[in-house]
């Protein structure tokens, strides 16, 4: 038994390194999220009956259990150099000529590749191992930073074996940790819903999640690695070029460039950068250079390097695209928790491919570093950023009629005072407004709530929720399950049809899974992500109110902010209301994602085998499947004598007519669901055992 089991766990953790792998470095994704997830909850379950079985390399074991106290040094034994910069091409001909005169016998060859914009990391491998990783610091003594490290899934763990050479004893392999567009942008669009600031840019965003001291937290950043280098190397086999050690480091399962130029002569060179150029607005990453290498390894050493840099590479930076514009106004935007953003509001202008009409300005220090005023001419740019950014002011524009910006003490829409909020990643300020009655406040927490990842209520738009506000109708969720169609249909601009379509949209939201509900009620840090987790480890919605902050962080992947922050939150008597007018309006609480982390649960069900036939009207099958095992219950494909009940929705066929033959009891998914809420709920069933 346990010789196949052991089979099974090898062959899983393999199958799974195998889909990383697909995923990560080929970016050709071979199963859906569903299907991979199933496969690691397999090896976790296995893992949990057989401990032994788990090595460091498991997939399972990528995310640390505890934060560490500080990064401990790391001393690089072959210094972590940078390389020279030029924004010209005239810089890149002459570096070309200066190596050839150095080394004027040979004939050169060079390599171009994207400079990605992130952060220069360095991976030791033992015996093909993932074993250390460290940041560049200084060059020669950076930060171990290896169980963040860890949690990216790019990154192998176990090296795949090459059919021609054993494992160097020791690689430590050089490359870049960055956060892909769509992470970085599905990372801000969390943050802003859990109330949070957004980051700048991605490159601030991969530093500020190395730096997380807490690997749960780091292992929700999306981030992703890439590797074109190696320091030091203990073994054989060293490939003797860059296009060799690229193949490599690619064979050993360890994402590479997406797209590499050899290159023969400067023209070619040249050529390569432009087509660079050209190609990189199409990848899933900011770049902002090419790098130039010269390919072969043992001539680089005859050329050398300075103090800060190798004298045998080049970085070629691509000019960020600016324009010029007037900032004509800031207008200030009150979030849903009260943050006062504020926004510069500009002359319309074409910038990359669009008109920028409106720039981001961060905080408050934001616009004093950059000592912005009324009337001022600023450039802006769109490096990879979406949304474009103001970087400076062309001070020589001005005339002398720009009028400095008093950041307001009020807020502007309800005008109570506003309050001073230092936040923790170091971004700076904010102001914020302290009113939760403010009806900006009150529209986002309402917008939050229909929104898509929330509860998904159609209909439920700005123009809506402001209407609903405006005329009394709505100041809390709970209050949108007792709108009624006259009401709503009386509202401008909104006829009978739209208003029964939004009443629609609302009415299904009843049942909504329950991580959707928590992600909904807009508490702070708690984004979609978080929610999910709450979901899985606690069996409703009362279980999570009532826990206490040291509880909760026993939860796999909730820190000490989140905890707290949660414990606030439904520790405050206006959300308790609103939580017990949730409950009375008939919301779902339970959590049909509840996976408690024993295999087998105990609970109302324990014992008991239950079949699913037909449609249910909210229930999907896995849903349900994951309901019942959750409360301890067995999910069983056919009607038999071992049956204790059938759970049975619309077009329920021959399952139901045996089950009636049978005289086992059938019920509906109401019935179902209103016994599970209830203690004795499936007393009776038991009692036929
Ligand atoms: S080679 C000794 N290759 O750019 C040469 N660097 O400005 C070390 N970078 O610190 C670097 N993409 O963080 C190299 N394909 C690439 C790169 C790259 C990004 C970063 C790296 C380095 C910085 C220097």
């Amino acid at each position: 038994m346990s010789t196949t089991e052991r089979n099974r766990h090898v062959k899983l953790a393999a199958e799974i390194r195998r889909l990383d792998q697909a995923y990560y470095q080929l970016g050709k994704p071979e199963v859906t999220d569903f299907e991979y997830d199933r496969l690691l909850r397999e090896l976790t379950e296995l893992e949990t009956q057989h401990p032994e079985f788990i090595t460091p390399e498991s997939p399972t074991q990528r995310v640390g259990e505890k934060p560490i106290e500080q990064f401990p040094p790391a001393r690089h034994s072959v210094p972590m150099l940078s390389l020279e910069n030029t924004y010209s091409p005239e810089e890149v001909r002459s570096f070309i000529v200066r190596v050839q005169k150095l080394v004027a016998d040979e004939i050169l060859d060079w390599v171009v590749e994207p400079k990605v914009d992130g952060v220069a990391v360095s991976l030791t491998y033992e015996r093909g191992r993932f074993i250390r990783g460290a940041t560049r610091g200084d060059g020669v003594t950076g930060d171990e930073i290896t169980s963040n490290l860890r949690t990216i899934r790019g990154l192998p763990l176990l090296l795949n074996p090459t059919h021609d050479a054993e494992f160097p004893e020791t690689a430590e392999i050089r490359g870049e940790v960055y956060l892909p567009r769509h992470g970085f942008e599905r990372l801000n669009r969390e943050r802003e819903s859990a109330g949070e600031e957004r980051f700048a840019n991605a490159r601030n965003a991969t530093v500020g999640s190395l730096k997380q001291l807490d690997p749960r937290e780091a292992a929700r950043r999306p981030l992703a690695i890439v590797l074109y280098g190696v320091g030091e190397y203990r073994g054989t086999g060293l490939p003797v070029t860059q296009e060799e050690l690229l193949a490599r480091l690619k064979s050993w399962g360890l994402p590479t460039p997406e797209r590499t130029w050899k290159a023969n002569s400067i023209d070619e060179v040249l050529e390569a950068i432009a087509e660079l150029d050209r190609l990189r607005a199409q990848f899933g990453y900011d770049t902002d250079g090419a790098v130039v290498k010269l390919n072969r390894l043992h001539l680089r050493e005859r050329i050398g390097v300075t103090a800060k840099a190798p004298r045998w590479a080049m970085a070629y930076k691509y000019a960020p695209e600016q324009a010029e514009t007037r900032l004509k106004s800031i207008t200030i935007q009150v979030g849903r928790t009260g943050a006062l953003t504020p926004v510069a509001e500009l002359e319309p202008v074409f910038l990359a491919g669009s008109t920028v009409a409106r720039a981001t300005l961060h905080n408050e220090e934001d616009l004093r570093r950059k000592d912005l005023r009324l009337g001022d001419t600023v450039v802006i740019e769109k490096a990879g950023e979406v949304i474009p950014a103001v970087v400076r002011v062309v001070t020589r524009r001005r005339t002398g009629a720009e009028e400095p910006y008093v950041f307001p003490s009020k807020c502007p829409e309800c005008s109570s005072v506003a309050v001073r909020e230092v936040i923790a990643s170091g971004e700076g300020a904010s102001w914020r407004c302290p009113n939760p009655d403010c009806p900006a406040q009150v529209r986002g927490r309402l917008e939050h709530w229909c929104s898509r990842g929330a509860m998904d209520i159609e209909g439920g738009g700005e123009v809506m929720v402001a209407q609903l506000v405006r005329a009394g109708l709505a100041r809390d969720p709970a209050d949108l399950y007792r709108l009624k169609l006259a009401e709503v249909a009386a509202l401008e601009r909104q006829g009978e049809k739209s208003a029964s379509n939004f009443l629609a949209g609302i009415e299904a939201s009843r049942n909504r899974e329950l991580h959707r509900l928590i992600f909904g009620l807009g508490i702070l840090h708690v984004g979609i992500s978080v929610a999910k987790i709450l979901a899985r480890n606690y069996p409703d919605l009362n279980a999570i109110a009532s826990a206490t902050a040291p509880e909760l962080t026993l939860v796999d992947g909730i820190g000490e902010t989140i905890a707290k922050s949660l414990e606030n939150w439904f520790a405050d008597p206006v959300h308790r209301g609103l939580i017990s007018r949730l409950r009375s309006c008939g919301l779902q609480f339970q959590s049909a994602q509840y996976r408690p982390r024993d295999a087998q649960a105990v609970g109302l069900l324990t014992g008991l085998t239950v079949v699913l036939t037909g449609t249910l009207p909210t229930l999907s099958r896995e849903a349900a499947t994951l309901l019942v095992e959750s409360h301890g219950g067995k999910v069983s494909s056919g009607v038999s004598k071992k049956t204790h009940l059938l759970l049975a929705g619309e077009e329920a066929g021959s399952k139901l007519t045996k089950a009636q033959e049978l005289r086992i009891p059938v019920l509906n998914e109401g019935e179902f669901l209103e016994r599970l809420s209830r203690p004795d709920g499936f007393q009776s069933f038991r009692q036929s055992l």
